[in-house]
């Protein structure tokens, strides 16, 4: 993407000079321990340079730089939806009413983030009395859309709060929005609707203040074609009738990016007490036997991090374009279906976005510079549930595979791009979507508390959770937070210099201690085995688990013969997988040695899932590696592509050209 300045809305807001290189540590070396590094170290910084850690030259802190709205006039209270989904025109078409707190007593006018939404009408709405209201759509730079400017009349100075009202619709283009063709769909007979709103897509069918900053509760009437099913996340009754009228509220206040929808053939088995799966009535079955233990999981959650404040927990299983794994929406987790391997064996992405009830819904970061304060956490979170549930050996393995993702990572990110606080001033908020905020976040929290003491930890990181529930905090309001509580009472065990590595510097902190599996180094004989010349058959694999058997082919060779991957394919089934998981690591191996006999999986396989995480790396591998191989990328995402969410379209597109 094109750099850009965030040219927002607000007098004061300047554009900032690109930040120098000068704050990087030359020479941080990363010196890595063989494959599935047990410990990654970092050699200290070139002598005599010892560079100032901190927040870049210049970067507020509290400032959202990817919103135009003037959130320190106005602060959006609460939100009335009125929508009508047209799935014939690929539209959302109907009103929004926002409750506005007024924070500054002349400001005259209200400025809210759009993109691509066609604005009809705006009014003041004063009881049942409404007033038209002047508006207009400024240029905007296209990653953060166009700032809707309402011009206030003189009459309601100093009035709190306001409500505005604004008459619109969406456009087929929307990036918050997939509309999916019945072909598209488990049952082939209905027309599917899903929104994906972080980071910064709220805005494409909705006109609202589009930052974590505020929070808002919200109500909505949806109405659908008969037979369809619309929830979302707030207060779903999976026992609503049918007729194309659905009414909803959300009691929590949630910041904009989890606002979410879905409209479908959708069908719902409970899964416990406060818990259950919606999905397609083909999946629906095999969702809530995959998702068994979910109340066993908010259970845990309980006791580690505090009360589950938000009702109910249930998961919508989506058709599978849906570009990501999971998406944390309040009350109603949306899934991909890529999970669902019938073993339990991936329900660790359950785990995460579950924890994300505590971390990022209920503690959220104040930018999208803060992510790592969402996703950190919430891999540290997810971990400790996984634990609880699963026990030591399994959480290791997870983990350790998290680990080996950032070691890989650490080895391909501009050194800017390996600190936890990225600064995202002149580029779109997914460019800090890396394994960076969600493992080295999560490693800087193992670290701490390995410093700590796990008692003391959990019980301070309860007290986070209490103290910032239901607002938003940045890098530093944290730092200053973890000195005050942790870092005070910790008997010098841990310092700020050192924390401030962990979050200002790139690479890993001298001492960092990544996750390993004793159960990896069993795969890692194996596998050593098999390289030696003895049969796949002959392997000792038995009772090997999904994550076993993905680290198993991460650490193959970049190259093998032929005739070894026919004899570990005839030996383990690896093309016919039906683990989304094991068959991704399985085609990394073919791609890099143009295994012909699994290549119309493969094509199968790019076109049916729109997982970002699963099949943009198989494009990339493809495309890296000869032409063969980069024209059959040409050729299957020509037929793949209209299938994908615009998301996974628009990061792929830059891939395969
Ligand atoms: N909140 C994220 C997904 C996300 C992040 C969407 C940024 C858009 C922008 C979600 O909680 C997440 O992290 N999902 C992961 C799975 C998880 C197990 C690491 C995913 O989708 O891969
Ligand atoms: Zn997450």
């Amino acid at each position: 993407m094109a750099p850009f300045r965030a040219r927002a809305a607000r007098p004061h807001a300047v554009p900032q000079p690109r930040r120098t290189l000068a704050l990087l540590v030359p020479g941080l070396v990363l010196a890595l321990c063989g494959f599935g590094a047990a410990q990654v170290v970092a050699a200290a910084a070139a002598p005599g340079v010892r560079p100032a850690l901190g927040t870049p030259a210049g970067l507020e802190p509290a400032r959202d730089y990817h919103t135009y709205a003037n959130t320190h006039e106005f602060r959006v209270q609460h939100l009335d939806l009125a929508l009508d989904v047209d799935f014939e025109a690929k539209r959302l078409s109907g009103a929004v009413d926002l409750r506005l707190e007024r924070l500054a007593a002349e400001a005259d006018r209200v400025v809210l983030d759009t993109n691509g939404l066609v604005i009809r009408r705006a009014w003041l709405v004063d009881g049942e009395a409404v007033q038209p209201l002047e508006f207009r759509l400024d240029d905007g730079i296209p990653v953060l859309g166009r700032p809707l400017v309402l011009t206030l009349p003189e009459s309601v100075r100093g009035r709190s709060p306001l409500t505005v009202r604004i008459s619109y619709q969406t456009t087929p283009q929307a990036q918050g929005l997939q509309w999916l063709t019945p072909a598209q769909t488990a049952g082939k007979r209905h027309p599917f609707l899903f929104s994906q709103s972080q980071s910064i897509y709220a805005r494409t069918w909705i006109p609202l203040q589009d930052t974590p900053q505020v929070r808002y509760t919200y109500t909505a009437r949806i109405t659908t074609p008969k037979a369809l099913r619309a929830v979302m996340g707030a207060v779903n009754d999976a026992a609503a009738p049918l007729d194309g009228d659905f009414a909803f509220e959300m009691p929590q206040p949630i910041p904009s990016y989890l606002m979410a929808i879905a409209v479908g053939e959708l069908e719902f088995r409970a899964t416990g007490p406060r818990s259950g799966v919606y999905a397609e009535p083909s999946v629906v079955e095999r969702a809530a036997r995959e998702f068994v233990d979910t109340e066993r999981m908010i259970e845990a959650g309980e006791r580690l991090f505090g009360p589950y404040r938000w009702g109910r927990y249930d998961i919508l299983v989506l058709p599978p374009s849906f570009p990501y794994g999971g998406m944390e929406n309040p009350r109603l987790t949306f899934a991909t279906p890529t999970i669902l391997a019938g073993d339990r064996s991936l329900v660790a992405l359950i785990a995460h976005e579950l924890a994300h009830s505590w971390s990022g819904n209920l503690v959220t970061n104040a930018s999208w510079r803060d992510f790592w304060l969402n996703e950190g956490f919430t891999v540290f979170a997810e971990s400790k549930i996984q634990g609880e549930l699963y026990g030591a050996a399994r959480r290791a393995q997870e983990d350790a595979l998290g680990a080996q993702s950032l070691v890989r990572e650490l080895a391909r990110l501009a050194p800017r791009d390996q600190v936890l606080a990225v600064d995202l001033r002149e580029r779109g908020p997914e460019e800090g979507f890396t394994p960076i905020p969600y493992e080295k976040g999560r490693f800087f929290l193992n670290w701490l508390e390995s410093r700590a003491g796990e008692e003391r930890f959990m019980a301070w990181l309860r007290g986070y959770f209490d103290h910032f529930a239901f607002r938003s905090l940045h890098t530093e309001q944290f730092l200053e937070y973890l000195e005050a509580t942790l870092v005070a009472r910790s008997e010098g065990r841990i310092r700020m210099d050192e924390v401030r590595e962990w979050v200002y510097g790139p690479g890993l902190p001298q001492g960092a201690v990544l996750a390993t599996s004793d159960a990896f180094e069993r795969v890692d004989a194996e596998r050593g085995r098999f390289l030696a010349g003895t049969p796949a058959a002959a392997l000792a694999t038995q009772g090997w688990t999904t994550q076993q058997w993905q680290h198993f082919l991460d650490g193959m060779p970049r190259t093998l013969a032929r005739a070894q991957l026919g004899e570990l394919d005839a030996a383990f089934g690896f093309t016919r997988s039906d683990n989304a998981e094991i068959e991704f690591s399985w085609f990394r191996n073919v791609i890099r040695n143009r295994y012909e006999p699994a290549y119309a999986r493969l094509e199968q396989y790019l076109v049916g899932i729109g997982r970002r995480k699963l099949i943009k790396p198989l494009y990339e591998d493809l495309m890296a590696t000869g032409a063969e191989n980069a024209a059959f990328a040409r050729r299957v995402y020509a037929l793949a592509r209209p299938g994908y969410h615009p998301i996974a379209q628009t990061s792929i597109d830059a891939v395969v050209k």
